[in-house]
């Protein structure tokens, strides 16, 4: 007998079916057992009578909850009075027939049949697979497959090109330190994982591909918080011959109709999405990533605003100049002279622009720099020497000088859409297999140690840390 997935089971009334899934609940009433099975689909209440053969019985009343069960029985509407409204299968029940065992379980650590906030966290992400059979992750993680479906689908219909970039590449300055990963066939040499796939998009537009976009993984080694990963996902996009203000209303329009579309019980406040200068935001909010809500009790509210016009410098530490966003930036096109001059520098701002919701940073973005001359003009600024310039960005600088179209692109952090609009205060919780606070990943143990004799191929020699 083919198998049925519980919500189909309405169809059936009068057939016998086979069903496959956890025990959610075990009630014995007496010589009567009731038994909750839980598949992808949804839950099904199973009744065990005592007139099934003794074989049958000795296997149910040993069964115990998340066990993995195969039962065939026969669905019958449920008598008047003992519908459950709760159960998209409320008003029938299965009356079992036969019973297989297909896995025990031991005791799981700990309720999945809460939304879990209450449970230690470090526990959940240690048994991340008992924690996923919560209601409110599996949830979590159709939406995000909704979410993108939409959002692909979006910008397939409107000409983009989805195209995977390498995960093994180079380092990148994008703020963040890289993750390395030594090279056995180049002794000493390393690849860098992708903070973003900046680089590669941009070389996408001197290749003429001219609308790209990725679903990418990236990764930066920083001290994860609520709102940041280690690894972390973003929609990243790229287009040719466009100014601000087309990126801009191009993912205004698919932000608006993505909510339309798969979040429909949320309400934009404001439409155009306002457009705030970084001075405003300072002055008026003394932060960049300001929430507007109106009210912020409003769980269906959300607040979307631009940050535009941001200085291209800063100061470091250490009293040299650094960007504020991304070195490939161009500057604002009233600045170009300035820069190519390297003066006022404190003064020149950048066409960077990040969306903002809810005061979380949901994405940023700029129009590059497509010449050489202004983009070594900005490595000159940030004290790069011609030879550190040549052996990080020459393959940028070449590219640059075979015809590239003037560009410009956005990305995203999917995790915190995600988690804004499925109101969770962490992006651990849309993410299936989320790392802690220190980056470890406590189901596989990671990081780890390896053998001696790995680290001998690939030429390397660790040195314990000092003791504090
Ligand atoms: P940026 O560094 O601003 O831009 O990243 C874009 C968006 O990604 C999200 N994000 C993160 N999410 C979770 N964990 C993290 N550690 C993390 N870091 C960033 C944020 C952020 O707004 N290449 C440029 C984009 C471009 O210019 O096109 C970039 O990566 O929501």
């Amino acid at each position: 007998m083919k198998r049925t997935l519980v919500a189909e089971a309405g169809k059936k009334v009068g057939e016998s079916i086979k069903v496959c899934g956890w025990i959610k609940t075990y009630r014995s009433h007496g010589k009567i057992i009731f038994v909750d099975l839980r598949d992808i689909s949804g839950v099904l209440q199973v009744v065990i009578l005592p007139e099934l053969p003794s074989e049958v019985l000795e296997i149910a009343k040993n069964m115990r909850t998340e066990w993995v069960v195969e039962i065939v029985g026969k669905i019958n509407k449920r008598p008047g009075g003992t519908q459950n409204q709760n159960l998209t299968t409320g008003d029938i029940e299965m009356t079992a027939e036969n019973i297989s065992v297909l896995s025990e379980a031991k005791t799981i650590p700990f309720d999945i049949n809460t939304d879990g906030y209450e449970v230690n966290e470090e526990m959940r992400l240690k048994y991340r697979y008992v924690d996923l059979r919560r209601e409110r992750l599996k949830r979590n993680l159709i939406f995000k497959q909704e979410f993108l479906h939409f959002v692909r689908t979006f910008l397939k219909d409107r000409g983009f090109i989805e195209i995977d970039t390498p995960s093994l590449t180079k380092s990148t300055p994008e703020g963040a330190r890289d993750f390395l990963v030594p090279s056995r066939l180049q002794p000493e040499k390393f690849y860098a994982l992708p903070q973003s796939p900046q680089q590669y998009k941009q070389l996408l537009m001197v290749a003429g591909l001219e609308k790209y976009f990725q679903i990418a993984k990236c990764f930066r080694d920083e001290d994860p918080r609520a709102d940041r990963q280690a690894e972390f996902t973003q929609m990243d996009l790229e287009m040719s011959f466009v100014q601000e203000k087309d990126v801009r209303d191009l993912i205004e329009e698919l932000l608006i109709e993505t909510v339309r579309v798969v979040a429909p019980d949320k309400k934009i406040q404001e439409i155009p999405f306002p457009v705030i200068t970084y001075q405003e935001a300072m002055e008026k909010y003394g932060i960049d990533r300001p929430d507007l809500r109106k009210d912020k009790s409003d769980k269906d509210l959300l607040a979307f605003c631009w940050i535009v016009d941001f200085p291209f410098f800063e100061k470091d530490k250490e009293g040299e100049w650094t960007f504020t966003h991304n070195p490939f930036s161009a500057p604002k096109p009233e600045f170009i002279d300035d820069l190519l001059k390297k003066k006022n520098i404190e003064k020149i701002l950048t066409t960077q622009y990040d969306i903002v919701l809810n005061g979380w940073e949901i994405g940023g973005g700029s129009i590059r720099s497509h010449t050489p001359e202004i983009l070594e003009a900005v490595f000159e600024i940030i004290g790069y020497k011609k030879d550190r310039i040549k052996s990080s960005f020459g393959h940028m600088m070449e590219a640059f000088g075979y015809g590239t179209p003037p560009h410009g692109g956005i990305a995203w952090g999917v995790d915190r859409i995600l988690s804004i609009l499925l109101n969770e205060n962490s992006i651990r919780e849309v993410i299936a297999f989320p790392k802690t606070g220190d980056s470890r990943d406590l189901m596989m143990d990671t990081p780890s140690a390896v053998d001696s004799k790995q680290l001998e191929e690939l030429h390397i020699k660790t040195v314990a840390p000092k003791k504090k």
